[in-house]
């Protein structure tokens, strides 16, 4: 096991990167050549892989569990991450985090997933209408059962932590949320703050800003690559391992989802692990959008 895993709790550490899967239907595998790029990932110690229930309405679940099925060595070398929460009726999104509904789709998760437990399960969004006491139920009668290993959140703002928290007993293991160079509102909501002094560590989503980054189609991004692509320039790395980088560099102790199909923008990220910016250097890329001020 890496001595860089991020420890989530007693029971489950994840890989210091992460690998994500929301945009598998778009790389168009059979499950051989998903069932290879799995195992490239955990050759390099990334061995944690996000999805969920919602992504590609269950087919992304599916497709990963054709490839667990096509080479059943991967479930065991991995920890396995799903979600729940969001639902469609025709084309109208909303939320359903009640106790049958959780534990219904868990079950189906599992299935889909050729699985008999999620290391990790999170409520995916917040849900304006949760009862975090039925919704923490579900959740620890699932723990109970063997059905998933821990327990956790996704974009929740301190408020509706704390409350989910206060229900489960203090044993929500982490919040995936989206932070990136031209994102910051979990630091202006008070959640980094949050959860850096309890020592709960986030998972990190679209950390190249889905790749908008990249584009130059807006100012913001401009302006952020801009002062990245300058401190690349003084490391020696490409501005990708820079921003990755930056988001280990965080006393949050995150772990970022990539969410690249490409073994050579994964082993950008990995990079980072080795690059020490300097401390100014953090601050640079904080400031650099426009977005954020330091007073
Ligand atoms: N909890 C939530 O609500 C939530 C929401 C969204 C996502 N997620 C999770 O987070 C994971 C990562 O999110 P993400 O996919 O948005 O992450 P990301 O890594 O920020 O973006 C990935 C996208 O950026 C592109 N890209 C990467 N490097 C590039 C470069 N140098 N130049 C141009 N394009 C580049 C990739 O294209 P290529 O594939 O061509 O490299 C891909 O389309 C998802 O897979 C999912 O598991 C969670």
């Amino acid at each position: 096991m890496s001595t860089n895993m991020v420890k989530l709790s007693e029971k489950l550490s994840i890989s210091p990167i992460v690998q994500g899967f929301w945009r598998l239907e778009d790389w168009k595998w059979s499950d051989k050549e998903l069932a290879s790029f799995m195992n490239a990932c955990i050759e390099r110690g990334v061995t944690t892989f996000d999805t969920a229930e919602i992504y590609s309405d269950t087919l992304c679940e599916k497709m990963m569990g054709e490839a667990f099925a096509a080479d059943p060595t991967i479930r065991n070398r991995i920890q396995l991450v799903s979600k729940t929460g969001i639902f469609k009726e025709k084309t109208f999104g909303y939320y359903n985090t009640t106790y049958d509904r959780v534990i219904t789709s868990c079950k189906e998760s599992l299935q889909r997933l050729h699985t008999d437990h999620l290391d990790l399960y999170l409520i995916h969004r917040e849900d304006p209408c949760l009862d975090p006491w039925e919704t923490a139920r579900a959740l620890k009668d699932l723990k109970k059962e063997g059905l998933i290993l821990e327990a956790g959140v996704s974009n929740f703002d301190p408020f509706k932590f704390d409350a989910m928290n206060t229900a489960m007993d203090g044993e929500l293991v982490t919040n995936q949320i989206e932070w990136n160079p031209v994102c910051f509102e979990h630091f202006n909501t008070g959640m980094m703050d949050y959860l850096t002094v309890r020592r709960i560590h986030p998972m990190i989503w679209s950390p190249l800003a889905g790749g908008r980054l990249f584009k130059g189609e807006d100012e913001q991004c401009r302006k952020a690559m801009d002062k990245i692509r300058e401190i690349a320039d003084r490391h020696g790395e490409d501005p990708s391992t820079i921003i990755y980088a930056w988001l280990k560099y965080h006393p949050v102790g995150a772990a970022p989802i990539s969410g690249s199909n490409k073994l050579s923008r994964l082993d950008l990220a990995l990079r980072a692990l080795n690059v020490k910016l300097e401390h100014y250097e953090w601050y640079e890329i904080y400031v650099a959008s426009g977005q954020q001020v330091l007073r």
